[in-house]
């Protein structure tokens, strides 16, 4: 049977369906859930969140599902003081010149303060070895080795994000017991590690089957998948499994504001893109207003996380006034694909779908 691969049979789970990580509040303890107990892996982006709030978001979500779950972090990035002045005032100027803001919310982007509200990611790597986990997935970086001996001391399985064979590779050395491979196709922000530039923008279709002979350990499929047709695709490209975020974006489910929903579903004919507008660090999304104006800026974009803290007070006032126009509408090349769902259905239908396919291709 096509659903019983290396990973299900290592995380014991049904099908080889993991709802993707979505730090800031979209992956809800709800979704995570429904998908497990539908007989995927549920996981919790945790990236933005203090220990306390992870351990009760965990206890949280153990109340819904007995079924095992993923939680997520963001391993630290090093260049965090690397903060040239000039482009800061310069962003700050740009987005309080912005028409559309009130006065309130430019005040507030005047008197920013830079030092970030950062939490400590040996605290948040705590908790998820107290609270026993069962899976640990991680993205931006290398865990270091004495983490990842705790982990495995703990029996918690360990799951890498790589976007070119060389990270991967990097990951499999450093002992994580599966990659998850992110094409250029995938919605969010770039897990990329080594470098960034062209060469680290690879589409799935040619990046797993390369890892695949390059790796031992499991791989996991992500990036433009929103059906059975890709879950069927990356299976025979060699992955044990998917991972799917934009997809389940528009779930009920879901924590994402009523707009971004609507514009991930309705997003066909709109143009896609690479931008660091919004927090500095490439990430791909549906483009907005927003995005497009920053275009100008291109180059100047003050780093992550800096450029995050810069663009938090716009990101409010957006949500709050459901102005779509300045939201982080991030998602993925294949979000015209997307369709309004509700988690469990979705998954049934995501099964039915990669059973029928694999079938008539006999
Ligand atoms: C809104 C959003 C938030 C994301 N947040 C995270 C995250 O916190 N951690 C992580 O490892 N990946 C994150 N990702 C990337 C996903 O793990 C995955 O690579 C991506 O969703 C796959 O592409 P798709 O969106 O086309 O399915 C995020 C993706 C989206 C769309």
């Amino acid at each position: 049977m096509w659903n019983d691969t290396l990973i299900t049979r290592r995380l014991g789970i049904r099908y080889p369906i993991i709802q993707a990580p979505m730090a800031g509040g979209i992956a809800t303890p709800k979704l995570i859930a429904a998908v497990s107990n539908a007989g995927g892996l549920g996981s919790l982006g945790a990236g933005y969140m203090s220990a306390q709030s992870i351990r009760e978001t965990i206890r949280e979500i153990r109340q819904l599902t007995k079924a095992p779950f993923a939680v997520n972090l963001f391993i630290p990035q090093t260049n965090d003081h690397a903060v040239d002045m000039t482009a800061i005032d310069s962003m700050k100027q740009y987005l309080r010149s912005l028409q559309e803001i009130p006065q309130e919310v430019r005040d507030e982007i005047l008197n920013l303060s830079l030092k970030e509200t950062k939490f400590d990611f040996s605290e948040q790597l705590s908790v998820i070895i107290e609270e026993q986990v069962p899976v640990f997935s991680f993205t931006f970086g290398i865990l270091p080795a004495q983490d990842i001996d705790d982990l495995k001391q703990h029996n918690i399985p360990i799951m890498g994000t790589a976007t070119t064979v060389a990270e991967a590779t990097e990951l499999e050395r450093a002992g994580v017991d599966t990659v998850i491979v992110q094409g250029a196709e995938a919605g969010g922000h770039r897990g990329s590690f080594l470098e960034f530039d062209d060469s680290s923008l690879v589409g799935l279709m040619a990046l797993v089957p390369q890892v695949a002979d390059q790796v031992k350990i499991p791989v996991v499929a992500s990036g433009g998948i929103m059906d059975g047709r890709g879950i069927a695709a990356a299976l025979a490209l060699g992955a044990s499994a998917v991972q799917m975020g934009t997809a389940f974006i528009p779930s009920q489910e879901s924590g994402a504001h009523t707009q971004y929903k609507k514009a991930v579903v309705t997003s066909l004919g709109q143009k896609n893109v690479l931008t660091t507008a919004f927090s500095g660090k490439p990430a791909r999304i549906i483009q907005n207003t927003f995005v497009a104006s920053m275009r100008q800026y291109a180059g100047s974009i003050p780093p992550y996380p800096v450029q995050n803290t810069l663009t938090t007070p716009l990101r409010s006032w957006a949500a709050k006034h459901s102005r779509s126009d300045f939201m982080s509408l991030w998602a993925g090349q294949g979000s015209p694909l997307s369709r309004e769902n509700e988690a469990a259905e979705f998954m049934a239908a995501l099964i039915k779908e990669t059973s029928q396919i694999l079938e008539s291709l006999g």
